[in-house]
């Protein structure tokens, strides 16, 4: 279905014997509020999706979980067949109870039928990417995850799964599941708040293995924070264009899945099919710029630093630099997140909305 875009922020990463393109989509918005049941527009819910496809993103994230069933079948029907170039990655170690809470359910015969499960609703006779989600609603916590990693190591052996991940992962659960079977992505909350894994991102990193940071914008609590708005101004872009634009800087290992269900968002958010023509050396971006062209900015400004073997016009790494340092001061310096009871990071002069938060 996807043709890869190398003028997609970021180019490519390689997922095992797979290679997706570093922008992805994350399609838990799709469903319906509280990520259960259908969407309100379920037109749109497929237009979106039938977007990455045009834009040549070649990597989405679901899980079954998301609706439940609502999220695959959705992308089975606006995507399948797959094609070669389109890697779908679930999540197996809950389930949905009737309030709409995310029980674990990591047995070894609940995370079978679970793998099952995303077979059927993806429609696929082998997963390309399945996580093992672990802890619970607050974030990782600390425990052996051998006896369900295991499991997955096993039904990968059997043929049902291709690559294996963790998710809301401690440091040492990863080691552990990597002592097991190989993994090829890390799936946890990360963005401009919640730092903590930036020790991993880079240990990862060393061995090639993708990071994957869900929440990316902040997820059910918005990332605001003056700074964000004051260096997407000086930009001329958006705060969420800074947001996934300093992500794909802070290491070539970031695989980005920001979620939306509306495609105006879409495209505010994403590159529009008509950036694909230009490359990272156009010396169109202040044009662009003074203009308003949200993704185009973006996109010139990531590539530079991504590549190193081809730097970009030294101008443009200059604000590159500029944006990271900017952001990285403020949260750092005056913002350090404060661990809240539901998990959130809290920063003097960011203000995240309470919401529950699923995964
Ligand atoms: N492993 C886990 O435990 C776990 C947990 C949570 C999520 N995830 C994965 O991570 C993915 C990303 O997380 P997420 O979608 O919750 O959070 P996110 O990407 O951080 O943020 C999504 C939010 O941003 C809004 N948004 C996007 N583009 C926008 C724009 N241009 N203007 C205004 N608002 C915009 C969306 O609203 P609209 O829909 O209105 O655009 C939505 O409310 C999920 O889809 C899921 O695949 C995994």
């Amino acid at each position: 279905m996807s043709t890869t875009s190398p003028s997609l922020p970021g180019g490519t990463w390689p997922l095992g014997d797979l290679t997706v393109t570093r922008f992805g989509y994350g399609a838990m918005r799709l469903t319906g509020p509280g990520v259960w049941g259908p969407p309100a527009d379920r037109d749109e819910a497929l237009a979106v999706l039938r977007e990455t496809g045009k834009l040549g993103i070649t990597h989405i994230d679901t899980a079954d979980v998301y609706g439940p069933r609502v999220a695959n079948e959705l992308i089975r029907e606006a995507l399948h067949p797959y094609g070669d170039s389109l890697l779908v990655a679930t999540k197996v170690g809950a389930v949905r109870d009737e309030r709409g809470g995310w029980p674990p359910a990591r047995e070894p015969d609940q995370l079978r039928r679970q793998v099952d499960d995303n077979l059927k609703s993806l429609g696929l006779d082998r997963l390309d990417l399945v996580y093992l989600r672990l802890g619970n609603a607050e974030g990782p916590r600390a425990g052996s995850v051998a006896r369900a990693f295991e499991t997955l190591a096993e039904l990968r052996k059997q043929g049902l799964i291709r690559h294996l991940g963790v998710s809301n992962a401690t440091a040492e659960q990863v080691a552990e599941a990597q002592s097991i079977a190989p993994i090829v992505a890390v799936q946890n909350i990360y963005n401009l708040v919640h730092r903590h894994d930036d020790e991993l991102i880079d240990r990862l990193a060393a061995e090639n293995i993708a990071y994957v940071p869900f929440f990316p914008l902040g997820g059910f609590s918005p990332l605001q924070s003056e700074a964000l708005s004051a260096v997407a101004r000086r930009l001329n872009t958006t705060p969420i264009s800074v947001a996934l634009a300093w992500l794909l800087q802070r290491s070539p290992n970031i695989l980005l899945i920001p979620g939306t269900s509306s495609v105006k968002h879409y495209g505010r958010t994403w590159p529009a099919p008509a950036f694909r023509s230009v490359t990272r050396t156009s010396p169109n971006w202040r044009r662009s710029a003074a203009k308003g062209d949200v993704p185009l900015v973006s996109t010139c400004l990531v590539e530079p630093v991504n590549d190193p073997r081809k730097p970009g016009p030294r101008r443009e790494r200059a604000i590159l630099t500029h944006l990271s340092r900017a952001v990285r001061r403020h949260v750092d310096a005056k913002q350090r997140p404060r661990r809240r009871q539901d998990g959130h990071g809290v920063g003097r002069g960011l203000h995240p909305r309470r919401h529950p938060r699923p995964w």
